[in-house]
């Protein structure tokens, strides 16, 4: 079951005014129940501009979609999401806690149960220590920290993340990760944005790379990621030049790192012929592997190719 379905969503900031500004164009992607899925793109792609949509903070140009099966634009899957927004800001007056009691009586729950929770979510995103400090007094670090508790303070069903680790050291980061994947064993959905390729890489099981409005790629991180038709193959043994020889005079590309030959073959059926050749010749073959490229070399690969577009 899609949890976001968007079809073909337009938004066009001032559109009659001279600096109309295309923030979304045509988008359409589906988010399935139960997943991590990242939205990647550089500053100004519109992800933030989406994730408004959706929750009706804006309203699109044009196209439609919908939330938790209910009419983007209506308000019954609201309470079933929780939201950090970018840049957040509460009054910082307040303490921890009175934050995340805040948030609770705006979704609606009763005291007991509210009570429970606050200190559960507290616990949740280790902020128990901290919960009596106003929040005028937390690093950047320990604000993305009790808005993540406040955006899981109504035990959503989605949660949706504008950049979570903003501003969060690397141990926290990690700590963040482990518990977004929690969310995802108890089959809760998150949609996050997130600049954080190596992050992304880690956790997301679907990614999808705006750029300037459009969607250009989407994909689980892995087929994102595969070059296409180079393989690593593992050796022990010596490879002979004739097999070099024969090789370069086919035109394919075969380099050696290390205990490792790296290939650009055209197809499978040459990838066994090569493996033929090599066990013809006495090599012994440890292992074959598909090459893959870091999400983060990838996104910049095809940003830049977009870019001289
Ligand atoms: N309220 C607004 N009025 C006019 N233009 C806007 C408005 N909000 C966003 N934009 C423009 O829409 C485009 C997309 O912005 P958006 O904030 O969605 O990008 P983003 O992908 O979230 O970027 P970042 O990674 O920097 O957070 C940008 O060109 C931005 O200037
Ligand atoms: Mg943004």
């Amino acid at each position: 079951m899609s949890i976001i379905h968007a079809e073909r969503i337009t938004k066009v900031f001032n559109p009659r005014g001279k600096g109309a500004i295309t923030a979304l164009s045509e988008l359409t992607l589906d988010v399935r129940e139960g997943e991590i899925f990242g939205l990647l793109g550089p500053n100004g792609a519109g992800k933030t501009t989406f994730i408004k949509v959706l929750l009706d903070i804006i309203t699109p140009t044009a196209g439609n979609g919908t939330l938790l099966g209910s009419p983007l634009g209506t308000s019954k899957a609201k309470a079933m999401i929780g939201y950090l927004p970018e840049n957040h800001r509460y009054p910082d007056f307040l303490t921890g806690a009175q934050v995340l009691r805040y948030f609770g009586k705006l979704s609606g729950m009763a005291t007991a149960t509210l009570d429970a929770r606050i200190v559960d979510r507290l616990r949740l995103v280790g902020m128990e220590q901290w919960y009596k400090t106003k929040i005028r007094k937390y690093s950047k670090g320990m604000m993305q920290r009790i808005g993540l508790a406040q955006a899981l303070i109504n035990d959503p069903k989605l949660v949706i993340l504008d950049e979570p680790t903003d501003g969060v050291d690397p141990l926290g980061r990690k700590e963040i990760r482990d518990l977004l994947m929690r969310l995802r064993d108890e089959g809760k959905t998150v949609f996050l944005n997130s600049h954080l390729l190596s992050e992304v890489e880690l956790i997301c099981d679907r990614v999808a790379i705006l750029n300037k409005g459009r969607l250009i790629r989407i994909g689980t991180v892995k087929e994102l990621t595969m070059q296409e038709n180079t393989f690593r193959i593992g050796i022990q043994g010596v490879v002979p030049d004739t097999l070099h020889t024969q090789w370069e005079a086919t035109r394919v590309s075969v380099r050696k790192e290390a205990e490792e030959l790296v290939c650009m073959l055209p197809d499978v059926t040459a990838l066994n012929a090569m493996i033929d050749q090599l066990r013809a010749a006495d090599v012994s073959i440890t292992r074959i592997s598909e090459q893959r490229q870091s999400l983060e070399d990838m996104f910049i690969d095809v940003i830049s190719r977009e870019e001289m577009q």
